[in-house]
Protein backbone atom coordinates (compact mmCIF):
# COMPACT_ATOMS: atom_id res chain seq x y z
CA UNK A 1 0.00 0.00 0.00
CA UNK A 2 1.62 3.38 -0.73
CA UNK A 3 1.49 6.60 1.30
CA UNK A 4 -1.76 7.58 -0.99
CA UNK A 5 -4.26 5.49 0.67
CA UNK A 6 -5.40 5.30 3.77
CA UNK A 7 -3.63 3.55 6.41
CA UNK A 8 -5.27 1.17 9.04
CA UNK A 9 -4.05 -0.04 11.56
CA UNK A 10 -4.56 -3.32 13.88
CA UNK A 11 -7.42 -3.28 16.69
CA UNK A 12 -6.42 -2.79 20.04
CA UNK A 13 -3.32 -0.85 19.03
CA UNK A 14 -2.23 1.49 21.79
CA UNK A 15 -2.61 5.47 20.95
CA UNK A 16 -0.30 6.91 23.85
CA UNK A 17 1.09 10.07 24.65
CA UNK A 18 4.35 10.18 26.72
CA UNK A 19 5.75 12.12 29.42
CA UNK A 20 8.43 11.83 32.55
CA UNK A 21 8.39 12.48 36.08
CA UNK A 22 11.14 15.16 36.63
CA UNK A 23 9.69 16.86 32.75
CA UNK A 24 6.29 17.72 33.74
CA UNK A 25 5.43 16.90 37.74
CA UNK A 26 6.89 20.35 39.29
CA UNK A 27 6.29 20.35 43.01
CA UNK A 28 10.05 19.03 43.68
CA UNK A 29 9.88 19.38 47.74
CA UNK A 30 6.83 18.36 48.07
CA UNK A 31 4.99 15.66 50.35
CA UNK A 32 8.84 14.36 50.74
CA UNK A 33 10.23 14.15 47.74
CA UNK A 34 13.72 14.14 47.94
CA UNK A 35 16.16 15.67 45.38
CA UNK A 36 17.30 13.52 42.50
CA UNK A 37 20.23 14.03 40.19
CA UNK A 38 18.58 16.46 37.92
CA UNK A 39 17.40 18.74 40.92
CA UNK A 40 21.20 19.36 41.64
CA UNK A 41 22.25 19.29 38.40
CA UNK A 42 20.45 21.98 37.04
CA UNK A 43 21.27 24.31 39.64
CA UNK A 44 24.87 24.03 38.36
CA UNK A 45 25.79 27.17 35.92
CA UNK A 46 25.55 26.68 32.22
CA UNK A 47 24.30 23.12 32.48
CA UNK A 48 20.50 23.89 31.34
CA UNK A 49 19.38 26.96 28.98
CA UNK A 50 18.59 29.86 30.63
CA UNK A 51 18.65 28.29 34.05
CA UNK A 52 15.66 26.46 34.11
CA UNK A 53 14.74 23.85 36.20
CA UNK A 54 12.14 21.08 36.95
CA UNK A 55 11.36 22.76 40.46
CA UNK A 56 7.82 23.96 38.67
CA UNK A 57 7.80 22.65 35.50
CA UNK A 58 4.57 22.15 34.37
CA UNK A 59 2.94 21.45 37.80
CA UNK A 60 1.43 18.28 36.78
CA UNK A 61 1.63 17.20 40.08
CA UNK A 62 -1.22 19.40 41.21
CA UNK A 63 -3.23 19.73 37.64
CA UNK A 64 -3.11 15.92 36.92
CA UNK A 65 -6.70 15.49 37.09
CA UNK A 66 -7.26 18.27 34.13
CA UNK A 67 -4.47 16.19 32.62
CA UNK A 68 -5.77 13.37 32.58
CA UNK A 69 -9.45 15.13 31.14
CA UNK A 70 -7.68 16.02 28.66
CA UNK A 71 -5.91 13.13 27.67
CA UNK A 72 -9.02 11.54 27.46
CA UNK A 73 -10.54 14.50 25.56
CA UNK A 74 -8.41 13.46 22.64
CA UNK A 75 -9.54 10.02 22.87
CA UNK A 76 -5.95 8.53 24.07
CA UNK A 77 -6.55 4.71 25.12
CA UNK A 78 -3.05 4.47 26.69
CA UNK A 79 -0.69 7.00 28.58
CA UNK A 80 2.96 6.36 29.34
CA UNK A 81 4.45 8.05 32.60
CA UNK A 82 7.54 7.79 34.47
CA UNK A 83 7.32 7.11 38.53
CA UNK A 84 10.08 9.84 40.53
CA UNK A 85 11.80 7.62 42.81
CA UNK A 86 13.07 10.32 44.81
CA UNK A 87 9.08 10.75 45.43
CA UNK A 88 8.76 7.29 46.42
CA UNK A 89 11.77 6.32 48.19
CA UNK A 90 13.27 9.78 48.93
CA UNK A 91 17.26 8.20 49.71
CA UNK A 92 17.05 5.35 47.34
CA UNK A 93 16.47 2.56 50.05
CA UNK A 94 14.61 1.90 53.09
CA UNK A 95 10.67 1.67 53.11
CA UNK A 96 8.39 3.29 50.54
CA UNK A 97 7.10 6.93 50.75
CA UNK A 98 3.18 6.76 51.68
CA UNK A 99 2.28 10.22 50.02
CA UNK A 100 4.67 9.71 47.08
CA UNK A 101 2.79 6.41 46.19
CA UNK A 102 -0.22 7.76 47.16
CA UNK A 103 -0.02 10.39 44.25
CA UNK A 104 0.62 7.76 40.75
CA UNK A 105 -2.33 5.02 42.44
CA UNK A 106 -4.43 8.09 42.26
CA UNK A 107 -3.17 8.80 39.22
CA UNK A 108 -3.34 5.79 37.99
CA UNK A 109 -7.27 5.34 39.18
CA UNK A 110 -8.08 8.05 37.59
CA UNK A 111 -6.27 6.61 34.37
CA UNK A 112 -8.07 3.93 34.39
CA UNK A 113 -11.69 5.26 35.08
CA UNK A 114 -11.21 7.73 31.68
CA UNK A 115 -10.55 4.14 29.80
CA UNK A 116 -6.85 5.06 29.40
CA UNK A 117 -4.41 2.34 30.08
CA UNK A 118 -1.30 3.27 32.01
CA UNK A 119 2.03 2.93 30.91
CA UNK A 120 4.46 2.65 33.68
CA UNK A 121 8.19 3.50 33.39
CA UNK A 122 10.35 3.54 36.56
CA UNK A 123 13.42 5.13 35.90
CA UNK A 124 13.21 8.10 33.44
CA UNK A 125 16.88 9.41 34.94
CA UNK A 126 15.60 11.32 38.01
CA UNK A 127 17.94 8.92 40.20
CA UNK A 128 17.98 9.68 43.86
CA UNK A 129 20.68 12.29 45.02
CA UNK A 130 21.83 10.16 47.96
CA UNK A 131 22.40 7.05 45.34
CA UNK A 132 24.56 9.48 43.27
CA UNK A 133 26.63 10.20 46.10
CA UNK A 134 27.22 7.30 47.54
CA UNK A 135 28.29 6.08 43.82
CA UNK A 136 25.89 6.33 41.26
CA UNK A 137 25.29 4.15 38.12
CA UNK A 138 28.95 3.42 37.77
CA UNK A 139 28.30 1.31 40.99
CA UNK A 140 26.83 -1.96 41.12
CA UNK A 141 24.98 -1.52 44.66
CA UNK A 142 22.73 1.38 42.29
CA UNK A 143 21.33 -2.05 40.49
CA UNK A 144 20.68 -3.61 43.41
CA UNK A 145 18.92 -0.47 44.60
CA UNK A 146 16.49 -0.47 41.56
CA UNK A 147 15.02 -3.99 42.03
CA UNK A 148 14.14 -2.68 45.77
CA UNK A 149 12.55 0.33 44.46
CA UNK A 150 10.86 -1.63 41.29
CA UNK A 151 9.52 -4.20 43.94
CA UNK A 152 7.90 -1.88 46.02
CA UNK A 153 6.18 0.22 43.46
CA UNK A 154 5.36 -3.18 41.96
CA UNK A 155 3.38 -4.03 45.36
CA UNK A 156 1.59 -0.33 45.33
CA UNK A 157 0.51 -0.49 42.07
CA UNK A 158 0.65 -4.36 40.15
CA UNK A 159 -2.97 -4.74 40.76
CA UNK A 160 -3.46 -1.90 38.53
CA UNK A 161 -1.02 -1.17 36.17
CA UNK A 162 -0.15 -3.87 33.33
CA UNK A 163 2.62 -2.34 31.42
CA UNK A 164 5.46 -1.82 32.66
CA UNK A 165 9.12 -0.10 31.39
CA UNK A 166 12.03 -0.66 33.77
CA UNK A 167 14.76 2.08 32.14
CA UNK A 168 13.88 4.70 29.83
CA UNK A 169 16.91 5.29 26.96
CA UNK A 170 19.78 3.77 29.27
CA UNK A 171 21.61 5.27 26.45
CA UNK A 172 21.19 8.71 28.17
CA UNK A 173 21.86 7.95 31.32
CA UNK A 174 25.11 6.25 30.91
CA UNK A 175 26.43 8.36 27.86
CA UNK A 176 25.37 11.66 28.51
CA UNK A 177 25.37 11.58 31.94
CA UNK A 178 28.09 10.05 32.52
CA UNK A 179 30.67 10.40 29.62
CA UNK A 180 29.69 13.35 28.01
CA UNK A 181 28.64 15.44 31.24
CA UNK A 182 25.60 17.15 29.08
CA UNK A 183 23.03 15.27 31.79
CA UNK A 184 23.07 14.52 35.10
CA UNK A 185 25.13 13.72 37.05
CA UNK A 186 27.67 15.78 34.81
CA UNK A 187 30.48 13.46 35.15
CA UNK A 188 33.14 13.03 32.34
CA UNK A 189 34.59 10.15 32.72
CA UNK A 190 34.31 7.46 29.65
CA UNK A 191 35.12 4.44 32.21
CA UNK A 192 32.40 5.84 34.50
CA UNK A 193 30.52 6.05 31.51
CA UNK A 194 30.61 2.28 30.33
CA UNK A 195 30.52 0.94 34.29
CA UNK A 196 26.96 2.85 33.98
CA UNK A 197 25.91 1.09 30.85
CA UNK A 198 26.47 -2.35 32.69
CA UNK A 199 24.94 -1.26 35.74
CA UNK A 200 22.14 -0.03 34.32
CA UNK A 201 21.53 -3.22 32.12
CA UNK A 202 21.51 -5.28 35.06
CA UNK A 203 19.38 -2.95 37.32
CA UNK A 204 16.96 -3.75 34.24
CA UNK A 205 17.41 -7.71 34.49
CA UNK A 206 17.32 -7.19 38.57
CA UNK A 207 14.31 -4.98 38.15
CA UNK A 208 12.15 -7.43 35.64
CA UNK A 209 12.92 -10.33 38.29
CA UNK A 210 11.55 -8.14 41.22
CA UNK A 211 8.49 -6.97 39.28
CA UNK A 212 8.05 -10.78 38.08
CA UNK A 213 8.13 -11.87 41.64
CA UNK A 214 5.60 -8.95 42.65
CA UNK A 215 2.96 -8.45 39.81
CA UNK A 216 0.51 -10.72 38.75
CA UNK A 217 0.74 -13.39 35.50
CA UNK A 218 -0.52 -10.53 33.26
CA UNK A 219 1.92 -7.95 33.63
CA UNK A 220 3.99 -6.87 30.80
CA UNK A 221 7.30 -6.33 31.06
CA UNK A 222 9.53 -4.25 28.65
CA UNK A 223 12.38 -1.53 28.54
CA UNK A 224 12.23 1.25 26.33
CA UNK A 225 15.83 1.85 24.16
CA UNK A 226 17.04 4.48 22.28
CA UNK A 227 18.55 2.30 19.29
CA UNK A 228 20.51 4.30 16.85
CA UNK A 229 19.50 4.57 13.66
CA UNK A 230 23.41 4.89 12.14
CA UNK A 231 24.48 5.27 8.29
CA UNK A 232 27.63 5.63 7.59
CA UNK A 233 28.21 8.63 4.91
CA UNK A 234 30.53 6.31 2.24
CA UNK A 235 30.57 2.87 1.54
CA UNK A 236 34.28 3.20 2.11
CA UNK A 237 35.67 0.52 4.70
CA UNK A 238 36.51 2.98 7.19
CA UNK A 239 32.76 4.81 7.38
CA UNK A 240 31.33 1.46 7.83
CA UNK A 241 33.80 0.83 10.71
CA UNK A 242 32.12 3.89 11.89
CA UNK A 243 28.64 2.85 11.75
CA UNK A 244 29.61 -0.52 13.07
CA UNK A 245 31.53 1.40 16.19
CA UNK A 246 28.35 3.71 16.85
CA UNK A 247 25.67 0.61 16.30
CA UNK A 248 27.99 -1.18 19.27
CA UNK A 249 27.86 1.99 21.33
CA UNK A 250 24.25 3.03 21.37
CA UNK A 251 22.62 0.01 20.69
CA UNK A 252 23.67 -3.57 21.33
CA UNK A 253 25.62 -2.46 24.36
CA UNK A 254 22.14 -2.96 25.62
CA UNK A 255 20.12 -5.39 23.04
CA UNK A 256 23.15 -7.52 23.18
CA UNK A 257 22.41 -8.39 27.24
CA UNK A 258 18.70 -7.81 27.04
CA UNK A 259 18.58 -9.83 24.24
CA UNK A 260 21.05 -11.94 23.42
CA UNK A 261 22.64 -12.96 27.31
CA UNK A 262 25.68 -11.69 25.87
CA UNK A 263 27.90 -8.53 25.11
CA UNK A 264 29.17 -7.82 21.57
CA UNK A 265 32.82 -9.06 21.09
CA UNK A 266 33.46 -6.05 18.52
CA UNK A 267 32.70 -3.57 21.12
CA UNK A 268 34.81 -5.23 23.99
CA UNK A 269 37.35 -5.05 21.37
CA UNK A 270 36.73 -1.34 20.32
CA UNK A 271 36.88 -0.70 24.21
CA UNK A 272 39.96 -2.54 25.42
CA UNK A 273 42.08 0.70 25.69
CA UNK A 274 39.95 1.87 28.07
CA UNK A 275 38.25 -1.32 30.31
CA UNK A 276 38.61 -4.81 30.30
CA UNK A 277 35.52 -4.77 31.75
CA UNK A 278 35.79 -7.20 34.28
CA UNK A 279 32.55 -5.53 36.79
CA UNK A 280 30.40 -7.96 34.42
CA UNK A 281 30.42 -10.58 37.36
CA UNK A 282 30.09 -14.24 35.79
CA UNK A 283 25.73 -14.33 36.02
CA UNK A 284 25.08 -11.13 34.51
CA UNK A 285 24.26 -11.59 31.50
CA UNK A 286 21.86 -14.41 32.32
CA UNK A 287 19.86 -11.94 35.07
CA UNK A 288 19.96 -9.16 32.20
CA UNK A 289 18.41 -11.45 29.59
CA UNK A 290 15.48 -11.76 31.18
CA UNK A 291 12.55 -12.38 29.11
CA UNK A 292 10.64 -9.37 28.06
CA UNK A 293 6.91 -8.66 26.86
CA UNK A 294 7.76 -6.27 24.55
CA UNK A 295 10.83 -3.97 23.26
CA UNK A 296 9.99 -0.23 23.11
CA UNK A 297 11.67 1.91 20.67
CA UNK A 298 12.21 5.51 21.07
CA UNK A 299 12.76 7.16 18.12
CA UNK A 300 13.74 10.88 16.65
CA UNK A 301 16.32 10.98 13.94
CA UNK A 302 18.70 9.02 12.49
CA UNK A 303 22.88 9.66 12.40
CA UNK A 304 25.03 9.65 9.79
CA UNK A 305 28.54 8.63 10.74
CA UNK A 306 32.37 8.67 8.94
CA UNK A 307 35.61 8.37 10.13
CA UNK A 308 36.85 11.20 11.45
CA UNK A 309 38.83 13.79 8.93
CA UNK A 310 40.78 16.68 10.42
CA UNK A 311 38.37 18.89 9.39
CA UNK A 312 35.26 17.03 11.55
CA UNK A 313 32.42 18.85 12.11
CA UNK A 314 31.07 19.51 16.07
CA UNK A 315 29.72 16.25 17.42
CA UNK A 316 26.21 16.51 17.64
CA UNK A 317 24.93 14.19 20.21
CA UNK A 318 20.97 15.05 19.78
CA UNK A 319 21.33 16.06 23.23
CA UNK A 320 23.15 19.51 24.07
CA UNK A 321 26.46 18.95 22.54
CA UNK A 322 29.25 19.47 24.67
CA UNK A 323 33.23 19.20 24.65
CA UNK A 324 33.33 15.67 26.28
CA UNK A 325 32.74 12.39 23.57
CA UNK A 326 29.83 10.50 24.55
CA UNK A 327 31.30 7.79 22.89
CA UNK A 328 34.16 6.11 24.61
CA UNK A 329 36.56 4.49 22.05
CA UNK A 330 35.30 6.39 19.23
CA UNK A 331 37.10 9.61 19.38
CA UNK A 332 37.83 9.47 15.73
CA UNK A 333 34.31 9.32 14.62
CA UNK A 334 32.38 12.15 13.16
CA UNK A 335 28.90 12.98 13.16
CA UNK A 336 27.08 15.03 9.92
CA UNK A 337 23.74 16.50 9.53
CA UNK A 338 21.78 15.58 6.27
CA UNK A 339 20.45 17.45 3.91
CA UNK A 340 16.59 18.34 4.52
CA UNK A 341 13.81 18.74 6.58
CA UNK A 342 14.89 19.91 10.47
CA UNK A 343 13.03 20.07 13.80
CA UNK A 344 13.98 23.02 16.22
CA UNK A 345 16.37 20.44 17.77
CA UNK A 346 18.26 20.89 14.54
CA UNK A 347 17.59 16.94 14.32
CA UNK A 348 16.80 15.74 10.25
CA UNK A 349 13.17 14.03 9.99
CA UNK A 350 13.67 11.17 8.58
CA UNK A 351 10.84 8.18 9.24
CA UNK A 352 12.62 5.54 7.51
CA UNK A 353 15.05 5.42 10.82
CA UNK A 354 11.91 4.03 12.62
CA UNK A 355 11.17 1.57 9.84
CA UNK A 356 14.97 0.11 9.62
CA UNK A 357 14.59 -0.31 13.74
CA UNK A 358 11.43 -1.41 14.13
CA UNK A 359 12.68 -4.45 11.14
CA UNK A 360 15.41 -4.97 12.75
CA UNK A 361 14.23 -6.22 15.85
CA UNK A 362 11.57 -7.88 14.47
CA UNK A 363 14.21 -9.89 12.34
CA UNK A 364 16.51 -10.26 15.83
CA UNK A 365 13.70 -11.01 18.32
CA UNK A 366 10.66 -12.97 16.69
CA UNK A 367 8.00 -13.27 18.57
CA UNK A 368 8.87 -10.09 20.82
CA UNK A 369 5.76 -7.43 20.39
CA UNK A 370 7.41 -3.84 19.78
CA UNK A 371 5.94 -0.54 21.16
CA UNK A 372 6.89 2.87 19.63
CA UNK A 373 7.37 4.49 23.30
CA UNK A 374 8.59 7.00 22.13
CA UNK A 375 8.79 9.62 19.02
CA UNK A 376 7.70 13.56 17.94
CA UNK A 377 9.34 16.67 17.14
CA UNK A 378 9.94 20.08 18.74
CA UNK A 379 8.83 23.34 16.73
CA UNK A 380 8.40 26.68 17.77
CA UNK A 381 5.00 27.02 18.19
CA UNK A 382 3.21 29.81 19.52
CA UNK A 383 -0.44 30.52 20.12
CA UNK A 384 -2.00 32.96 17.04
CA UNK A 385 -3.81 36.37 17.85
CA UNK A 386 -6.88 33.59 18.36
CA UNK A 387 -5.02 31.81 20.62
CA UNK A 388 -5.19 28.73 18.43
CA UNK A 389 -1.68 27.13 17.86
CA UNK A 390 -1.13 25.77 14.62
CA UNK A 391 1.67 23.29 14.26
CA UNK A 392 1.79 21.78 10.50
CA UNK A 393 4.96 20.72 10.95
CA UNK A 394 4.69 18.45 13.41
CA UNK A 395 1.47 16.77 12.02
CA UNK A 396 4.19 16.65 8.96
CA UNK A 397 6.39 14.94 11.00
CA UNK A 398 3.78 12.43 13.11
CA UNK A 399 2.20 11.75 9.76
CA UNK A 400 5.42 10.46 8.39
CA UNK A 401 6.80 8.40 11.00
CA UNK A 402 3.53 6.83 11.70
CA UNK A 403 2.92 5.74 7.47
CA UNK A 404 6.64 3.96 8.57
CA UNK A 405 5.56 2.40 11.52
CA UNK A 406 2.42 1.14 9.31
CA UNK A 407 4.56 0.05 6.87
CA UNK A 408 6.42 -1.87 8.98
CA UNK A 409 3.48 -3.53 10.25
CA UNK A 410 2.53 -4.60 6.90
CA UNK A 411 5.93 -6.40 6.16
CA UNK A 412 5.94 -7.96 9.19
CA UNK A 413 6.61 -6.26 12.56
CA UNK A 414 4.28 -6.54 15.19
CA UNK A 415 3.88 -3.63 16.38
CA UNK A 416 1.26 -2.69 19.34
CA UNK A 417 1.34 0.41 19.93
CA UNK A 418 2.67 4.16 19.16
CA UNK A 419 3.26 6.73 22.18
CA UNK A 420 4.00 10.04 20.78
CA UNK A 421 6.52 12.69 23.16
CA UNK A 422 4.96 14.45 24.12
CA UNK A 423 1.56 14.97 25.77
CA UNK A 424 2.30 18.64 26.22
CA UNK A 425 5.21 20.84 26.20
CA UNK A 426 7.90 20.09 28.94
CA UNK A 427 11.20 20.63 30.88
CA UNK A 428 13.50 19.55 27.66
CA UNK A 429 16.74 18.52 29.72
CA UNK A 430 19.36 20.42 28.98
CA UNK A 431 17.56 22.60 26.75
CA UNK A 432 14.96 23.40 29.30
CA UNK A 433 11.85 24.87 28.42
CA UNK A 434 12.70 26.60 25.47
CA UNK A 435 12.07 23.48 23.11
CA UNK A 436 8.57 22.52 22.94
CA UNK A 437 7.79 18.45 21.94
CA UNK A 438 3.90 18.53 23.13
CA UNK A 439 0.79 18.21 21.46
CA UNK A 440 -0.58 20.37 24.04
CA UNK A 441 0.81 23.56 24.51
CA UNK A 442 1.65 25.51 27.79
CA UNK A 443 1.41 28.62 28.48
CA UNK A 444 5.07 28.70 31.07
CA UNK A 445 3.09 31.73 33.11
CA UNK A 446 -0.31 30.82 33.19
CA UNK A 447 0.06 26.93 32.95
CA UNK A 448 -3.03 27.27 31.06
CA UNK A 449 -2.76 24.12 28.67
CA UNK A 450 -4.36 24.25 24.70
CA UNK A 451 -4.08 21.50 22.42
CA UNK A 452 -2.21 22.02 19.21
CA UNK A 453 -3.85 21.14 15.81
CA UNK A 454 -1.38 18.07 16.21
CA UNK A 455 -3.38 17.31 19.51
CA UNK A 456 -6.60 17.18 17.22
CA UNK A 457 -5.29 15.29 14.35
CA UNK A 458 -3.92 13.08 16.39
CA UNK A 459 -7.27 12.37 18.46
CA UNK A 460 -8.90 11.81 14.84
CA UNK A 461 -5.90 9.19 14.16
CA UNK A 462 -6.10 7.61 18.07
CA UNK A 463 -10.50 7.98 17.78
CA UNK A 464 -10.78 5.87 14.08
CA UNK A 465 -7.02 4.01 13.66
CA UNK A 466 -7.38 5.11 10.28
CA UNK A 467 -4.30 6.94 9.07
CA UNK A 468 -5.42 9.48 6.20
CA UNK A 469 -3.18 10.26 3.30
C1 LIG B 1 13.92 11.09 24.82
C2 LIG B 1 13.66 11.21 26.27
O1 LIG B 1 13.21 10.00 26.78
C3 LIG B 1 12.73 12.34 26.63
O2 LIG B 1 12.82 12.54 28.00
C4 LIG B 1 13.10 13.58 25.84
O3 LIG B 1 12.36 14.70 26.23
C5 LIG B 1 12.90 13.29 24.38
N1 LIG B 1 13.80 12.24 24.00
C6 LIG B 1 13.18 14.47 23.47
O4 LIG B 1 14.51 14.81 23.54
Amino acid sequence: MSEHETASFPDGFLWGAATAAYQVEGAAREDGRSPSIWDTFSRVPGKVRDGDTGDIAVDHYHRWRDDVRLMAELDLNAYRFSVSWPRVQPTGRGPAARRGLDFYSALVDELLAHGIRPMLTLYHWDLPQELETAGGWPERETARRFADYAHLVARALGDRVELWTTLNEPWCSAFLGYGAGVHAPGRTDQVAALRAAHHLNLAHGLGAEALRAALPASARLSVALNPSAVRARSRSAEDLDAQRRVDALSTRIFTGPMLHGAYPDDLIADTAGLTDWSFVRDGDPAVIKHPLDALGVNYYTPSVVSAATDNRPPRDDGHGGGEHNPWPGADDVAFHQPPGARTAMDWSVDPSGLYDLLMRFSREAPGLPLMVTENGAAFDDEPDPEGAVHDPDRIAYLHGHLNAVHRAIGDGADVRGYFLWSLMDNFEWSYGYSKRFGAVHVDYATQARTPKSSAYWYARLARTSQLLP
